[in-house]
């Protein structure tokens, strides 16, 4: 009978009212999976409510259909400094650009996701929400800009959203009472509020005696915690602060460790608060601000009012940095507490293939140390795992699915390109390959500092390549030489072959460093694509563009 009435209720003719709400389309611009997962859940409920909708991808999103658009939510988030995520930067483009049409007829709402420590917070969101103002479109509800923490803030939007689609459309009132049992049961899957407690199986330095680096091999129990997850997904771990950190903090605070305080509705001390729950690591803009008003220090106000150099302070810098340089403060523990974000858990590529270990997941991180002012800095996350866990000790962890860095069917080639730690999704998908007994070709291009001490997963490496598995290894080792050896390097080299592997068909496949790595090797590939299809500039970026558009150029880079 519940079948029933879905099928009846779905079917209703939705648009037989002058005044309803005739099509909603979600259109979301997602680069881990985030704002996907987000604009999927609000399109489930709003065709449980009896809207006719349809969810997708910006990339997948037909610009001429904007002409008979009606009512468009966008979920956007923002990459970086302010990028849109790839599957969002050709239709961002598009809004901006000449043969953008008018777009009076359309009815919007824009919810931004972003993280407030960047200087260009929710920038994507925020472009979408003007440009389509700019182009006529009426807003029905104003844009809200997600913190990390994204719930609360997401849901209150999505309810106004609710009520003002339910003011434009009487027609889902009509089918309100049926439709309401036939929203999904809420799934028993570990998540993000509900993390599950994962033992660790193993611990290995992957690194060398003598090397610069440490990455970390983490392989972690999943047995009977039903997560599943694919090739090209994250695991995300929940950290806890730095113990030593957290006691200077305090102590330059001048607070008491077990003074009582309330996150939430949770009671707990000062220190608890500090170690397990709140981010002390990270400065921001918006937090200065909140910090300024518990000072009538004369340079913390100067600094405040001079873009550049707060720009410079924040930069590296946690919140004992701020005490020492610019306390006391007229705070008390509580009021000090109510400015801090929650600490959010951190995102790993995942580097196993649940079809090659269905009760485990394993994750490579590399440590993050570094020096400001003297002080010793500790990546949170990192560090915790490097210093503080052992074998047997138990971590909180859910998986983040990512739609948008996956494997393709199993004929289709493969060029992965991943140096130091931006290998691990190549692990995952060469296990999972050799698993399937996949028959596509495959070609990594992986560097690192040294030979000796940094070759990640090497044995693993050379057996796939013994066994066919992996079909071509290109290794960059930049400190091994006088001049300096980078995959892209490598990938020049092979220009014409891989220009051969993209006639193709193959799915090229960038993991790792954002700010240097990413933007060098996309430069390399349309240089490539240039030189050996014969394209000009801009013919070889429409090249790139296209393959974006078929989704056979995937990045997870960070
Ligand atoms: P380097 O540290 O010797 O400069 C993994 O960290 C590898 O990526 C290292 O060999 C590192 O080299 C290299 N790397 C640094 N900058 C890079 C860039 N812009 N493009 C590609 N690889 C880079």
């Amino acid at each position: 009978i519940e079948a029933q009435k879905e099928i009846s209720f779905n079917t209703a003719p939705v648009a037989s009212s002058p005044t309803a709400v005739k099509q909603i389309t979600i259109l979301y611009a997602s680069q881990t999976g985030t704002a996907q997962g987000l604009a999927k859940k609000y399109g489930e409920q709003l065709r449980n409510l009896g809207f006719e909708v349809s969810v997708s991808s910006m990339n997948d999103f037909k610009t001429n259909a904007l002409k008979k658009l009606d009512h468009l939510l966008i979920v956007a988030s923002t990459h970086g400094e302010g990028d849109p995520p790839d599957n969002a930067i050709a239709f961002h483009s598009f809004l901006y650009g000449k043969r953008a049409p008018k777009l009076e007829h359309v009815k919007y709402a824009v919810l931004a996701l972003g993280d407030s420590s960047y200087e260009y917070f929710c920038k994507t969101g925020k472009d979408f929400d003007e440009q389509l103002e700019k182009l006529g479109a009426k807003r029905i509800v104003e844009r809200i800009d997600c913190d990390l923490d994204f719930d609360e803030p997401a849901a209150k939007w999505f309810e106004l959203v609710k009520e003002k689609l339910k003011e434009d459309g009487a027609v889902q009132e009509l089918y309100k009472e049926e439709a309401a049992p036939t929203v999904a049961a809420p799934t028993t899957e570990y998540s993000r509020k509900n993390p599950f407690h994962a033992e660790i199986l193993e611990k290995i330095n992957l690194n060398g005696r003598g090397s610069n680096k440490e990455t970390i091999h983490l392989e972690i129990s999943l047995e009977n915690s039903g997560l599943s997850y694919e090739p090209g997904d994250s695991l995300a771990i929940y950290p806890t602060n730095n113990e030593n950190l957290v006691a200077s903090l305090i102590s330059a605070l001048g607070f008491e460790e077990q003074a009582k305080i309330n996150v939430g509705d949770i009671s707990l001390s000062l220190k608890e608060a500090l170690t397990d729950l709140l981010e002390i690591t990270v400065l921001s803009k918006p937090l200065m601000e909140k910090i300024a008003q518990f000072t009538t220090n004369k340079e913390f106000q100067e600094l405040l009012l001079n873009k550049e150099a707060l720009k410079q302070f924040i930069h590296g810098r946690d919140l004992l940095d701020v005490v020492e340089a610019f306390g006391p403060f007229s705070w008390d523990p509580q009021s000090f507490v109510n400015l801090l974000r929650k600490l959010p858990a951190r995102q790993y590529s995942i580097s196993s293939s649940q079809s090659a270990y269905p009760d485990e997941v394993h994750v490579t991180i590399g440590a993050v140390r570094y020096e400001v002012d003297n002080r010793q800095r500790l990546g949170v996350c990192s560090t915790y795992v490097a210093d503080q866990l052992e074998i047997g000790d138990k971590i909180r962890v859910y998986v983040q699915h990512n739609p948008n860095f996956k494997l393709p069917e199993d004929d289709k080639p493969i060029i992965m390109i991943g140096p130091g730690t931006g290998v691990a999704p190549f692990r995952s998908f060469i296990q999972e390959r050799e698993e399937r007994g996949a028959q596509g070709k495959s070609w990594l291009f992986f560097g690192d500092q040294h030979f000796v001490t940094d070759f990640l997963y090497q044995t693993e490496w050379q057996g796939w390549l013994k066994n066919g598995v992996l079909t071509k290894l290109d290794v960059a080792f930049s400190r091994d030489r006088d001049e300096k050896v980078y995959v892209q390097h490598k990938m020049q080299e092979h220009a014409a072959e891989i220009y051969e592997w993209l006639e193709q068909g193959a799915v090229v496949y960038v993991c790792g460093d954002k700010d240097n790595m990413a933007d060098d090797v996309q430069n390399t590939l349309l240089d490539i694509i240039s030189q050996q299809g014969n394209k000009s500039q801009q013919e070889a970026q429409e090249y790139l563009e296209n393959l974006q558009k078929q989704k056979r150029y995937q990045r997870d880079v960070y």
